[in-house]
C-alpha cells in the first residue's frame, strides 16, 4: 500500500505536501521507529515536481516528521544577515568527485532476517530500499562466503586441500537467501544495480593457522590457487545471477588477520604482501580471466590505514594498473579526522573512494539494537556529510536488516541496523537510521556532483552541511542541524543572491532542493 500524499494549496504561492503515514512506535528511547508490515508501509511516493521558483524541502525531525515534503517560494534576492543565524554559501561552479551511489549489505544474515517476513512483508522491505517510491538504493555488498554476520564459519571450499578447487560451491545461504534478494533488488532499481563483492577469510586450510578468525595469513603456496578461487566466484555468482557484478576488495579488513583475538573471519594482509599478490597473482589472474571490467578496490578498512596502507600497492606500476578504487569503513571516523581521505585523493586523483561498511555498535545507550534512538541516525548523517565533503563517492551501510537482537552473528558481535525485523509480529521497524541514508540515496543520484558549500558563522559545529549537483542539473543542499535548538538558515548562492530562508527546528535533517 502507498503512501497517501495530499497536495494543500496553502496560499497562492505556498504548496505543502502533507503526510502523516509513518506509524510511529516508540519504545523509550530518543526517537520513534516506523512500523511496516504485510499490508502496509509508509513509502515516500514519487518525486513531486516543482518549478524554478520553488525549492522543495523534505525534512526528518526527532520528535515529528519523516521525509516530510514542503514545496515554498523561492527568493532570489536579499535578506538582511541579521535575520538569519546561518548563511550557507553554495556554489556549483566548484566541483569536486562524482557520486557512485549509495546502498547496503545483503549479508547471510541480513537476508535471513528478511526472508523471515512473509513474502508480502518481505516485498514491502525490499521496495523500502530499492524501490523509486522508497530509498532507491543502487549500490549493495555482499561477503564472498561467511562473514561474522552468518550463522556459522565456512569458505566456498571447506574439502582439505582442494587445491584445484574441485569441491567449490555457493551455498544454501546464497542459493536461497543471497542471490534471490539480489535478482529482486536488481529488478527494482531503475538504473544499473551496483554489486560489490568482498571476502572475510579465504578457506581456512588455505592459511597460516588453519582458521577462519584469529591471526593468520594466506599460505605462499595458496597465492594462486585463492586467486583462481575469488575468479572462480565471480563466474559462479554472475551465472546464477543472471547479470554482472560491479566490483570486489580482495579481503575485507586486512589488518584483521594480525589480531591473535580477532573472533570472526579474517585474513592478514600487510601493504606489502597485498601489493605483490596483486602484481604477480590476483591481477593478472583477475585480467586474463576477462574479470578487468569489474571494479577494484583495496583497503577496505578505516580511515586511519589511509593513504599508508594503499602506497605501496599505488606506487608500484605493476599493482596500481588493476586498481581502480579505495574502499574504507567508518569504524574510527568519531576518532580520526577527515584528513586521510584528501591526502589519499591528492596522492591518486583518479582513483575513486567509496565507503563500503558502517554500522553502530553499541554506544549510548550500551545496548545493541536500541529501536529508535534519533543519535545513531545523526552518527550516520553527520558521517556521510563530512565524508562527502572530502572526496568520497558513495556510501554502503552494513546490515540491511537485523533480528531483534542484531544478529544472527556467530560469535556475538551483534550491532543496530537501520531495520529491524520481528519475525514472529511478521513486521520490521524503520529507525532513523534508515531516513539517514534515505536523505542521500533518495535525493542525489548516480553522477551527481560534490559541489562547493560552506556554513557562516560556524563556530559551534551545530549546522553540517554538504551540497551536490543533480545530473538534471538541481542542486540539493543536505542540512542537519545536531543542535537541541532551532535555527534560521539562509540560502546563498554564486551571486551572492539568498535563494531561500528557512527555520530548522532542534534535532532536523532537511533536504533542500532547487533548480540551478
Ligand atoms: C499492518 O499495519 C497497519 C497499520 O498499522 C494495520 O492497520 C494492519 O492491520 C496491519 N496488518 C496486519 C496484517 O497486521
Ligand atoms: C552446491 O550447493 C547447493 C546448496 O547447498 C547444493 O544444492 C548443490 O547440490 C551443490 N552442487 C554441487 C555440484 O555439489
Ligand atoms: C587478547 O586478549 C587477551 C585476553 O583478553 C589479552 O590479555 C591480550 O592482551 C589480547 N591480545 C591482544 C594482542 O590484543
Ligand atoms: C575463533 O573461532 C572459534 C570457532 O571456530 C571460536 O571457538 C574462537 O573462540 C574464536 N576466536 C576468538 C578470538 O573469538
Ligand atoms: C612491483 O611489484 C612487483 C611484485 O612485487 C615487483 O616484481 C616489481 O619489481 C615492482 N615494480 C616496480 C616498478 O616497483
Ligand atoms: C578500526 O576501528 C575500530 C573501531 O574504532 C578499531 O577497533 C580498530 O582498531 C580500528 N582498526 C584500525 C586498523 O584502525
Ligand atoms: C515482536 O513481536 C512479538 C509478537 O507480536 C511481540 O510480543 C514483541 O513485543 C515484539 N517485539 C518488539 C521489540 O516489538
Amino acid at each position: 500500500m502507498y503512501r497517501f500524499k495530499v497536495l494543500i494549496l496553502l496560499f497562492l504561492f505556498i504548496k505543502a505536501s502533507v503526510s502523516s503515514d509513518c506509524v510511529q512506535r516508540n519504545y523509550g528511547y530518543s526517537s520513534f521507529v516506523c512500523v511496516c508490515n504485510s499490508t502496509f508501509c509508509n513509502f515516500d511516493g514519487v518525486t513531486t515536481p516543482f518549478d524554478s521558483t520553488e525549492v522543495k524541502v523534505i525534512k526528518t525531525s526527532i520528535d515529528q516528521f519523516r521525509n516530510y515534503e514542503e514545496i515554498l517560494p523561492r527568493l532570489d534576492g536579499t535578506v538582511d544577515s541579521s535575520q538569519v543565524d546561518f548563511s550557507i554559501f553554495v556554489n556549483p561552479n566548484v566541483r569536486r568527485q562524482e557520486v557512485v551511489g549509495y546502498g547496503g549489505a545483503f549479508t547471510d544474515s541480513a537476508s535471513m532476517n528478511i526472508k523471515s517476513l512473509s513474502q508480502e512483508a518481505q516485498d514491502n522491505l525490499m521496495n523500502m530500499y530499492f524501490g523509486d517510491e522508497g530509498s532507491r538504493y543502487n549500490l549493495a555488498r555482499i561477503p564472498i562466503a561467511g562473514s561474522d554476520f552468518s550463522t556459522h564459519p565456512y569458505s566456498y571450499d571447506d574439502i582439505d586441500g582442494d587445491v584445484d578447487l574441485v569441491y567449490f560451491n555457493l551455498t544454501d545461504e546464497d542459493y536461497s537467501y543471497k542471490i534471490p534478494l539480489l535478482r529482486q533488488a536488481v529488478s527494482l532499481a531503475s538504473e544499473d544495480f551496483y554489486i560489490l563483492a568482498s571476502p572475510w577469510s579465504p578457506p581456512s586450510w588455505m592459511k597460516t593457522n588453519g582458521k577462519f578468525n584469529e591471526s593468520g595469513e594466506l599460505l605462499r603456496e595458496m597465492w594462486q590457487p585463492y586467486a583462481n578461487y575469488l575468479v572462480k566466484f565471480f563466474e559462479m555468482y554472475e551465472d546464477n545471477l543472471g547479470s554482472t557484478l560491479w566490483g570486489f576488495t580482495p579481503q575485507n579488513e586486512p589488518l584483521g588477520g594480525f589480531d591473535p583475538n580477532w573472533s570472526f573471519n579474517t585474513c592478514g594482509w600487510s601493504a606489502e604482501d597485498s601489493r605483490d599478490w596483486i602484481a604477480s597473482f590476483l591481477g593478472p589472474t583477475v585480467s586474463n580471466a576477462g574479470y578487468r571490467r569489474l571494479q577494484f578496490l583495496i583497503d577496505d578498512f578505516n580511515r586511519s590505514t589511509l593513504p599508508w596502507y594503499t602506497l605501496p600497492t599505488l606506487s608500484n606500476s605493476t599493482s596500481e594498473q588493476y586498481v581502480d578504487g579505495i574502499a574504507v569503513h567508518w569504524y574510527d571516523d568519531f576518532t580520526f579526522g577527515p584528513e586521510p581521505l584528501d591526502e589519499t585523493h591528492e596522492i591518486a586523483p583518479d582513483k575513486f573512494i567509496l565507503y563500503t561498511e558502517a554500522c553502530v555498535d553499541r554506544g549510548t545507550p550500551d545496548i545493541d539494537v536500541a529501536l529508535g534512538t534519533w543519535d545513531r541516525g545523526e552518527m550516520y548523517v553527520t558521517d556521510i556529510i563530512e565524508n562527502s565533503n572530502h572526496w568520497v563517492t558513495g556510501w554502503i551501510d552494513w546490515n540491511l536488516a537485523l533480528d531483534l537482537q542484531g544478529g544472527p552473528n556467530w560469535v556475538g558481535n551483534f550491532v543496530d541496523a537501520p531495520v529491524i525485523v520481528n519475525a514472529t509480529a511478521d513486521e520490521f521497524y524503520v529507525q532513523p537510521m534508515y531516513y539517514a541514508v534515505n536523505l542521500f540515496s533518495r535525493n542525489v543520484q548516480r553522477g551527481a556532483t560534490a559541489i562547493y558549500n560552506v556554513v557562516s558563522n560556524d563556530y559551534n559545529d551545530f549546522i553540517r552541511t554538504t551540497a551536490f549537483q543533480n545530473p538534471n542539473g538541481e542542486i540539493v543542499l543536505i542540512a542537519a542541524n545536531t543542535a537541541e535548538k532551532a535555527f534560521t538558515i539562509g540560502v546563498i548562492n554564486e551571486n551572492s543572491e539568498y535563494i531561500f530562508k528557512y527555520t530548522i527546528e532542534a534535532k532536523t535533517w532537511l533536504a533542500i532542493i532547487y533548480k540551478d
